[in-house]
């Protein structure tokens, strides 16, 4: 079987680990999501099928983010989103699949594209003692030759942090097109205070963005995202492909109109969401600091640090006995055990985390 490595304990473990290895919202879910949850429940919402079109969820979101519904599809959180496109270029033929790595998903995009019979490339980020950066020049380098093909960037990226400014964005956009796309995955995008790729999609007809739900408000149980293009053939092959029913009813039924729909109260909860997100992002930064662990510089909620002179699996170890998970960073490409990320989590979980690296640095 072809096992996929991911942050985030079930919920059975969550009873027993301090879990650092998930990148949700530290001050999610919001109590007004958590009352529709319960209102969707008492309403047996999962004894019906959920509607196939999903209008009332569609009208939510693009009233939300401000994008024309006819620009967006509904998906099960940006995993499927991915899929979803993945499949849909690879159909129209565009055979080869580029990487902006290190990222998200790596191995899946892998063994998917590779099984709809696509070549997959990889452009590794340079590294500095601080921070990962995308060298535009060498990214132009990499992509000016390739015919139908297409480069998958998460941005902010996962697991470095870094965000690559819209101006660049659109710089390879515009160098793709009429010979493939750009997909931006935007997961961290409210949780950075950035307003991401989606007021370029009209410009853009190469340009794919993937927003998620699940890493907002703090609920990966209820997967719900959505694919966003100005591209009305892309939107209709995505739409093809998308099975029937593929959001279930529960999550459906929470973000469909209220509360999503009241832009005051969401527009608040996304700004004070990521004001929170930055202050607790570097007070955790600034503590790794000190414990002399090499720190890089995030722009979300996540940070992605480097254990110098310990051996990683002790480290990995002697965390998880004090019932502390953070995620092992050796599944991306160009990073091994050493690199380790955690999600920004509230003041008190941050400072908990803090004094237990402390303790297993000074053995
Ligand atoms: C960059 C990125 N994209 C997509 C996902 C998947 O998110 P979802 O829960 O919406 O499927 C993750 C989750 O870790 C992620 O980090």
């Amino acid at each position: 079987m072809f096992r996929r490595v991911h942050g985030g304990v079930s919920w059975i473990d969550s009873k027993r680990f301090l879990d650092f290895s998930v990148n949700v919202n530290p001050f999610g879910p919001p109590k007004e999501i958590v009352e529709k949850l319960h209102y969707c429940i008492n309403n047996e919402v999962y004894r019906f099928y959920p509607d196939p079109n999903y209008q009332l969820l569609r009208k939510t979101l693009s009233e939300a983010y401000d994008i024309n519904e006819k620009n967006l599809v509904p998906t099960a959180g940006a995993s499927e989103a991915l899929y979803l496109v993945i499949k849909c270029l690879i159909s129209r033929g565009f055979r080869h699949v580029l990487l902006l790595s290190p990222t998200y998903g790596e191995p899946e995009i892998k063994a998917l594209a590779e099984e709809l019979g696509a070549k997959v490339s990889f452009i590794l980020m340079s590294e500095t003692q601080d921070k990962f950066y995308v060298d535009l020049d060498s990214l132009i380098d990499n992509i000016k030759n390739v015919e139908r093909a297409f480069l998958i960037v998460s941005n902010p990226n996962n697991p470095t942090g870094i965000y690559i400014d819209q101006n660049d964005i659109e710089t390879v956009a515009e160098l793709l097109d009429g010979r493939g796309f750009l997909i931006v995955d935007e997961a961290y995008s409210e949780l950075s205070g950035k307003r991401g790729s989606l007021d370029l999609l009209n410009y853009y007809d190469n340009l794919i963005a993937i927003r998620t739900l699940t890493k907002l408000f703090a609920t990966p149980g209820l997967r719900t995202g959505f694919l966003a293009s100005g591209s009305k053939r892309l939107i209709k092959c995505l739409e093809a492909l998308r099975p029937t029913w593929n959001i279930d009813s529960i999550s459906s039924c929470v973000f469909s109109g209220k509360p999503l729909e009241d832009s005051k109260w969401f527009r608040r909860f996304v700004l004070d969401s990521s004001e929170g997100v930055k202050a607790l992002r570097e007070d955790l930064e600034n503590g790794l600091k000190k414990l002399g662990l090499r720190v890089f510089k995030s722009e979300t909620n996540f940070v992605l640090s480097k254990i110098m002179d310990l051996d990683p699996e002790e480290f990995y170890r002697k965390l998880y006995l004090k019932n502390i998970i953070v995620r092992n960073c050796n599944s991306f490409r160009g990073l091994s055990s050493r690199y380790f990320r955690v999600g920004v989590k509230d003041g008190i979980s941050n400072k908990v985390l803090l004094e237990a690296i402390k303790e297993v640095i000074r053995g």
